[in-house]
């Protein structure tokens, strides 16, 4: 599929355009029905490690389908290439099961306020790990970013030190992840689809042994039966939703991820939460106060600002 690619003349840059909308556009649906479904499903069973485990699972089992009855073909990989995804996998479980407890403990929309902050993270690793520079605006732009989330914090009415802690860390590991990812995926004979195929799957192992340690079968059991007496059989269809919605986002955010830079990503993901904070916060009626609705303006004003920061550069 990718030699068909390679061989065929270069997609214009309108084309290229299109294509990464349409994937944007997609990826932020699907993100919304993960998060409502994620929510639902944590509020009648608050077993964030066990849900998050289920979530890579799911995706695991769909790409050894497809690969099985080749309706994707299956990656060529080498050890090497397993070896270079393992720190990846690490960033990837980390940042995941850190959203997901965050997500146990405080509002959807909190939660996402918090991690459209992912670009300043961005800026802040590249600078301090990857030495590299930027102009002085940039910088400059990542004060409203930071300005607006800790205003948004403070002024959080189901404030949580657990919750925030969660988004904090989730944003750090996926910048992580981001960066290494692209370096990983960069003139390499591997989809984007494909790739995060196999970073699900390396999650999935490591993130089983320390489910099971931090939660484990037996609170996952009684949870389970209180939850399906609470909210009836449909409770199953919940978590198939929110396992197969969180699989088909992410992939389709890897699709774009092959195409894009880590810091382009990290702004269509803040895009994204704009998206995600409004529904859920209708959904879920979510209390909010003016200035703490303020707060998030700033925060993804602030990423306008940024983003055009860096068009311009
Ligand atoms: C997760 O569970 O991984 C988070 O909900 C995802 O966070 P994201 O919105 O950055 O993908």
């Amino acid at each position: 599929e990718r030699s068909e690619v390679e061989g065929a003349r270069p997609p214009s840059d309108a084309a290229k355009k299109v294509k990464i909308g349409i994937y944007f556009v997609t990826w932020w649906a699907l993100n919304v029905v993960f998060n409502i479904y994620n929510k639902k499903v944590l509020n009648a069973f608050p077993f964030p490690w066990l849900t998050s485990t289920l979530s890579l699972a799911c995706g695991s089992f769909i790409m050894l389908f497809s690969w099985a009855t080749r309706l994707v073909e299956p990656p060529n990989t080498h050890p090497q290439f397993w070896k270079n995804l393992f720190p990846v996998s690490v960033y990837h479980t980390i940042g995941h099961v850190a959203a997901t407890v965050s997500m146990a403990k405080v509002a959807v929309s909190f939660t996402h306020i918090i991690k459209s902050a992912e670009p300043a993270f961005s800026v802040l690793v590249s600078r301090i790990f990857l030495r590299e520079t930027f102009p002085f605006q940039v910088y400059l732009s990542l004060l409203p970013i930071i300005g607006g989330c800790a205003l948004s914090a403070v002024t959080e009415l189901n404030f949580n030190m657990i919750g925030f802690m969660g988004a904090m860390i989730s944003n750090l590991a996926f910048v992580f992840r981001n960066i290494f990812s692209k370096k990983g995926m960069k003139g390499k004979d591997i989809s984007g689809m494909n790739y995060y195929a196999c970073l699900s799957m390396m999650s999935l192992l490591i993130l089983t042994p320390f489910a099971i340690a931090v939660e484990g079968p037996q609170v996952w059991a009684a949870g389970w039966q209180t939850a399906l007496s609470q909210i009836g059989p449909q409770f199953i269809w919940w978590v198939v939703a929110q396992s197969i919605f969180y699989h088909l986002y992410n992939q389709v955010s890897y699709m774009s991820l092959d195409e894009i830079s880590p810091l382009t990503f990290s702004i269509g993901n803040t895009m994204k939460r704009i998206s995600v904070i409004v529904s859920s916060i209708i959904i879920f009626h979510t209390p909010v106060q003016p200035v703490n609705a303020l707060g998030a303006a700033i925060a993804i004003l602030g990423t306008f600002v940024y983003s055009q920061d860096l068009e311009n550069l």
